[in-house]
């Protein structure tokens, strides 16, 4: 029976490791994680995460041949093939800092893989990585006292929060990137138990690394390039919606990743790109790393206007005026915050004084606290006594989207929940200050019926 080990249990290695399992009954899962309570909710009926669809598939293959455990040195040691999906995020001091990716983690698990194998093994990178960074994994790797060889292969994953295990079920392509044949065969061989081999692509290991920042660097190019026309449509009562509809119907351009909103966020978006432009900047290619920078900048500058958008319209001053936040997840079916629009659209109105009540229906009042001291914390991560109070008195974090609006003066969509949609507007107009101001940082509510209700709609990109 081949046996996999998976180290890092997080949005990527839970999700898919759980897909292999299921998909793959004679291949034996192993996920290991430092983290012990992330390692007791995969264990438990709540898992430490949420996406449509996992709890099932993690339900009918643990205790087969799915088993999540601390065990990092045993997982290794018995596996044939490991993969490393430990989070990479960007480098928060010395060189490279705010832009390069924090590779420590990478080379803990290198290092520890070197030390308790024995054997041949296949080593996977699974998370998102630089550019080149197989090599120091092999250079490491090659240090192995035991007599251990490797190869090593590059197989970034695609999948989206939220979608993840339709992603992991159908994927566009697998991308498998290596040197040595039989260890690329043996990985398709494992994907091929569900995937189409036309969609297993393989490639050197270079490619497969880089395509992975490639791909979301052009998918966040797009949400910025439609958020940057959205701000032309304001100005020239251009619907950025009809725009959006007109040219993704050409097909060369595609109508997916076209929906204007108050900012992308997830946790690799930003990571990425800022990698990339690291790279180029390592590499001596200014102009390339100044065009790449240009999505994260329009990103910024795109959740700045959403929020100054609300305080002008709020007649200037948002101060002690009680704002309902919908939506604190960085898009739907997650409970992930991470770089979420949410986080610094709080951040700016609280700093504005205003008092937030902030419903999300998956993401906790103890997470929503934590991103927002990150988020206005200096950067040796201290926070001043304004925001402190600010974040403890100001912040109420509710239980429903009615208790969010009770009271209010305006309602801000921040995340695209299903809920959202289907709200009894009425009762909650009724429930509000007026005017009862509505903020679609979404573009996901019938502006129209909600503006005949009363309401006054501002939506991105189109004048309502
Ligand atoms: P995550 O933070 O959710 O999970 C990473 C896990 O690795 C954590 O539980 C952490 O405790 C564990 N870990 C760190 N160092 C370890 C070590 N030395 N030994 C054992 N465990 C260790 O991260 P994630 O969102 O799953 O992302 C993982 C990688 O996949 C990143 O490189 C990311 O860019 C990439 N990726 C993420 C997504 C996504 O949707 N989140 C999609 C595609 C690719
Ligand atoms: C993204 C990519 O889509 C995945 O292929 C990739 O594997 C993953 O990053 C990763 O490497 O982590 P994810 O961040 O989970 O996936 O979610 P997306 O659906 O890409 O959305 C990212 C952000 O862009 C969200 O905040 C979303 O609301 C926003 N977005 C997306 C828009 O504002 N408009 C759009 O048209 C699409």
């Amino acid at each position: 029976m081949t046996k996999i080990c998976c180290i890092g249990a997080g949005y990527v290695g839970g999700p898919t490791m759980a897909m292999i399992a299921h998909k793959c009954p004679n291949i034996d899962v192993h996920v290991v994680d430092i983290n012990q309570s992330r390692i007791d909710a995969w264990n438990s009926d709540v898992l430490p995460i949420y996406e449509p669809g996992l709890q099932e598939i993690v339900n009918a293959a643990r205790g087969h041949n799915l088993r999540f455990s601390t065990q990092v040195d045993q997982g290794i040691h018995d596996a044939d093939i490991i993969f490393i999906s430990v989070n990479t995020p960007t480098k928060t001091f010395g060189v490279g800092a705010g832009r390069a990716a924090n590779l420590e983690f990478i080379e803990k698990c290198a290092r520890r893989i070197a030390e308790s194998s024995k054997g041949h093994k296949i080593v996977v990178e699974k998370s998102t990585l630089p550019v080149r960074t197989a090599e120091a994994v092999k250079r490491i790797l090659a240090e192995s006292t035991n007599g251990a060889t490797f190869d090593v292969l590059s197989n970034p994953e695609f999948l989206a929060e939220g979608t993840a295990i339709e992603d992991l079920l159908e994927p566009d392509r697998v991308l498998i990137g290596g040197e040595s044949p039989a260890a690329i065969q043996t990985l398709v061989d494992v994907y091929a138990n569900w995937v189409d081999r036309k969609r297993i692509l393989t490639t050197n290991l270079w490619s497969s690394e880089l395509s992975k920042l490639t791909a979301n660097a052009f998918l966040a190019q797009r949400v910025s390039s439609i958020n940057a026309i959205s701000a032309l449509c304001e100005a020239t009562e251009a619907n950025v919606d009809e725009v959006a509809a007109a040219i993704g119907t050409d097909s060369r351009i595609g109508p997916k990743f076209l929906k204007a909103s108050v900012g992308f966020g997830g946790s690799c978006f930003q990571k990425d790109i800022l990698n990339l432009v690291y790279l180029c900047e390592h590499f001596g290619l200014q102009e390339i790393a100044d065009y790449w920078e240009q999505v994260i900048k329009m990103n910024d500058h795109q959740k700045a206007r959403f929020t100054r958008n609300m305080v002008k319209t709020m007649f200037n001053t948002v101060s002690s005026k009680r704002l309902a936040i919908w939506g604190f997840a960085f898009k739907k079916d997650t409970n992930d915050t991470r770089e979420s629009a949410a986080i610094y659209v709080c951040r700016d109105l609280l700093r504005e004084n205003a008092v937030l009540n902030i419903y999300d229906p998956k993401v906790s009042d103890e997470q929503i606290r934590h991103d927002l001291r990150e988020a206005m914390s200096n950067d040796s991560g201290e926070l001043n006594s304004v925001d402190r109070r600010l974040i403890e008195e100001n912040v109420h974090v509710v239980s429903s989207k009615q208790a969010a609006a009770s009271g209010a003066h305006a309602i801000a969509v921040l995340t695209e929940w299903d809920e959202f949609r289907e709200s009894d507007f009425a009762t909650i107009y009724k429930s509000m200050q007026k005017p009862a101001f509505l903020f679609d940082g979404r573009n996901v509510l019938d502006h129209q019926a909600l503006k005949a209700m009363g309401f006054e709609v501002h939506a991105i990109g189109k004048k309502i």
